[in-house]
């Protein structure tokens, strides 16, 4: 482990991810596949099934020996985050991906032991590929390096959310939202994760899978911003969690917000 070249293999993974987009791009001209997985609000298509197969291909050939975990089943069964794991969302916004064509990323998140090392998310319509982590000592979208985003009180800035979470007021959402400036739900985990990044938005809760989450801690947490359960505890690797990203004041008035039980 102690030999590899992380900044080599940062380059690797942006050429990787590069020809990836690519060859969305060609088959976005064709007419897609879509099929209904667990409702007919959870789509995959035949592009994702694609797209999972070709990362997870050109991961194997970069890192033999590591764990690769993918939404759609291309890698490996993990159980247990030792060892060096790449975690997979070939296209995260699948919803916006059929229906928008646009706001939809992929993102590679590595972890060794549990620990992030490097992520990556690409706003494939913007072309713009954010990528990061301890490995690389900051964040960069593509070539410009991020500076942290202000540490917002929740009052003073915008909150992402997914809408079932608002819809059946989970964990106080509607109460969170009062307390904001605003909510914003994009439909895409990745998207979402930039925007706070960014500063566009000062944090995002939602229920989310490993693939969902994996890249955007590695990237949040380099740049300062808190990634933890809505509870305000470490996020299980291999299983779905209520997810709170939120700037360090805004993630305590939340937190104060669960403790006080408040409805509107
Ligand atoms: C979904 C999106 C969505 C989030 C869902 C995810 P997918 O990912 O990120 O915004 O609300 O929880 O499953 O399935 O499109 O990769
Ligand atoms: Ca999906
Ligand atoms: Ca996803
Ligand atoms: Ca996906």
């Amino acid at each position: 482990m102690s030999d590899l070249n992380w900044q080599d293999l940062s380059a690797q993974v942006v050429a990787l991810l590069q020809q990836s987009r690519q060859r969305v791009l060609t088959q976005m001209q064709r007419a897609l596949t879509i099929d209904e997985k667990t409702s007919r609000k959870d789509l995959v298509t035949n592009v994702d099934k694609g797209n999972e197969q070709f990362l997870i291909q050109g991961i194997r050939q970069l890192d033999p020996q590591a764990q690769v975990l993918g939404e759609e089943g291309f890698g490996d069964h993990v159980t247990s985050t030792t060892g060096r794991l790449w975690i997979v969302d070939p296209i995260d916004g699948t919803m916006n991906f059929v229906k928008q064509r646009d706001n939809f990323a992929m993102m590679i998140g590595i972890y060794q032991d549990g620990v992030g090392q490097l992520g990556f998310i690409y706003d494939v319509m913007k072309d713009v590929l954010y990528r990061g982590g301890p490995q690389l000592g900051g964040v960069w979208a593509n070539e410009m390096q991020l500076t942290a985003p202000a540490d917002l009180a929740l009052s003073d800035g915008l909150i992402g959310m997914s809408s079932p979470l608002v819809i059946h007021d989970v964990a106080h959402m509607q109460a969170i939202v009062h307390a904001s400036a605003g909510m914003r739900i994009y439909g895409s985990a990745g998207i979402e994760m930039i925007n706070v990044m960014v500063g566009k938005t000062l944090g995002y809760i939602s229920h989310l899978k490993p693939w969902d989450f994996a890249a955007g801690q590695i990237l949040l947490n380099t740049l300062g911003v808190q990634m933890s359960t809505i509870d305000g505890q470490p996020l299980d690797m291999l299983s779905s969690n209520l997810v709170l990203v939120a700037t360090k004041q805004a993630q305590r008035d939340i937190l104060q917000i669960e403790e006080d039980d408040v409805s509107l």
